[in-house]
Order: C-alpha cells, then sequence, then structure tokens
C-alpha cells in the first residue's frame, strides 16, 4: 500500500480544440491503505485523473506523488493496478490467459497476489476460463478485466468505473468479495463511480469532483461499520450528503 499525494494538478487537453480545462487546482491525500472513492458528472475529469496517477498522461501542471514516486516511476516499477474505462482484453487468449498474463508479464515472487482460479472465481467466470472474450457479455467482459487488474497485486488500485456494466445484483456481490480481497491484500484504493450507493458501499472516503472546470467540491468521510448495512438510517444520510454535494458542484 502506497500513500497519494496530489498538488495543485491542472489538465488541458492540448488536441481538443478548446480552452477548457479538464482538472484545475485539484489537491488531495489518500492514506496507504485506504479506499477513496470519486464521484463527478459525466465530463469532469475523473478518467483524466485517473490516467495522470496511473503515469499514462503527463499533467499540464502540478504534481503527483504515490508512495514517494511520481506516476511514471510508480508505473515502470509496477506498482500500479490500472482499470480503464473501457477495458480491452486480448480477443486471441482465452479468459484465463489474458488474467494469467498480468502476472507473467509481471513476475513479483516477492508479491503476494492472488491466483488466477480464485480471481476468476471471484468474478464469477470460473466456468468461462477457456472462452475467448468474443464469446462474453459486456458486463462479463469487464469481469474478467477486473480480475486482470487484481492479477497484478498492485499497491495501488486505480480503478475507472468498474462495475458500469453490471446488473445491480452483480454488483452487490461483487462488492463484498471485493472487499475480502481489499482486506487481504490491503492496497491502497481509488475507484471512480457513478453509483453513490456503490461508494458507500465501498469506501472509506468519498471525493466529489465538480466540473467547469474538474475541482475537488467536496470530501465525505464514510464513519460506518463494515459490512455496510444499507437499511441502516445512517448510510442513508451519507447517500444524501453525497448528492446534494454532487448537486452543489453544478
Ligand atoms: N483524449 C482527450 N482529448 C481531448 N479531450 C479529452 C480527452 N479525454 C477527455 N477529454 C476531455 O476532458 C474532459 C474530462 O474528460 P474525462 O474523460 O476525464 O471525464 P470523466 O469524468 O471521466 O467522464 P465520464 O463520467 O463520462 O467517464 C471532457 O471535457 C473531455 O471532453
Ligand atoms: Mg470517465
Amino acid at each position: 500500500m502506497i500513500e497519494i499525494r496530489v498538488d495543485g494538478l491542472a489538465h488541458r487537453y492540448a488536441d481538443n480544440g478548446s480552452a477548457l480545462w479538464a482538472l484545475r487546482d485539484v489537491a488531495f491525500q489518500v492514506e496507504p491503505g485506504e479506499f477513496v472513492a470519486i464521484v463527478g458528472r459525466s465530463g469532469c475529469g475523473k478518467s483524466t485523473l485517473l490516467r495522470i496517477l496511473a503515469g499514462l498522461t503527463r499533467p499540464s501542471r502540478g504534481t503527483v506523488l504515490l508512495g514517494g514516486m511520481t506516476a511514471r516511476q510508480a508505473r515502470a516499477e509496477k506498482q500500479v493496478a490500472w482499470m480503464a474505462q473501457s477495458p480491452a482484453l486480448l480477443p486471441w487468449k482465452r479468459v484465463s490467459d489474458n488474467v494469467a498474463l498480468a502476472q507473467r508479464v509481471n513476475p513479483r515472487p516477492e508479491r503476494r497476489a492472488p491466483d488466477v482460479d480464485s480471481l476468476l472465481r471471484l468474478v464469477g467466470l470460473e466456468s468461462f476460463a477457456q472462452a475467448y472474450p468474443a464469446a462474453l457479455s459486456g458486463g462479463m467482459q469487464q469481469r474478467a478485466a477486473l480480475a486482470r487488474t487484481l492479477a497484478l497485486g498492485a499497491r495501488l488500485w486505480l480503478m475507472d468505473e468498474p462495475f458500469a456494466s453490471l446488473d445491480a445484483l452483480t454488483r452487490e456481490e461483487l462488492t463484498a468479495e471485493l472487499l475480502d480481497l481489499w482486506h487481504t491484500f490491503r492496497p491502497t484504493a481509488l475507484w471512480v463511480t457513478h453509483d453513490i450507493y456503490e461508494a458507500v458501499r465501498l469506501a472509506d472516503r468519498v471525493l466529489v469532483l465538480g466540473s467547469r472546470p474538474g475541482r475537488l467540491q467536496a470530501e465525505v468521510c464514510v464513519q460506518l461499520p463494515r459490512p455496510r448495512d444499507e437499511t441502516d438510517p445512517a448510510f442513508a444520510l451519507t447517500v444524501q450528503q453525497i448528492r446534494r454535494a454532487l448537486e452543489a458542484a453544478e
């Protein structure tokens, strides 16, 4: 687990023909092993932020430190597992090979990582291990990509709407399994989602990113014991608090 420190972060895409900032003056810290969710309206800069942290986009301004390293260093050191909003599986490899590849390409004998079979079980794809991605539904492909990301055993998870194509019931089931994994390996986690309930189910803290331009508008600490009980009035209150912050972030 590593600490995240983001300071004065701003980003403007050079090639989109507008003077709009995708992110502006974003600063926050995440403690080692903390689970932080990021919510915000479509287009407010969530994926941009994650790509910068993953070392894939160089920010126009500002600094990012991941366990004392720059984002690029952390990426080179294979400390970071980034799951894209539209993850691509290798179509010519079976599901199990797609997941195993992550470990084969980044062999880290010193690092504890879950094995391929247990990851496929976790995402409910154990009977599709030998299938090719083309034979999977969109949500199943997303689950396979999630397993692949988790297979890295990285100290930092950067997840960009990993549950977006899943039905509500599957999301809830996966949430419990995923939290088990997080408790076992205790990575630092940044989790982008549009689902406020999912954010409250998972996170220690929720960052609300506003649009025009993307700035941090609010942060809400989720002070509820785990496993979280959605029928608890405190759960509903936290959801309300985040919803209000999102509305105010217009
Ligand atoms: N590669 C790119 N080139 C130019 N502009 C981009 C690029 N990627 C994103 N943008 C712009 O940056 C802004 C933020 O985009 P981003 O994808 O980070 O938003 P988001 O919060 O992830 O949205 P969503 O919730 O829809 O995924 C948008 O205005 C978008 O048009
Ligand atoms: Mg996005």
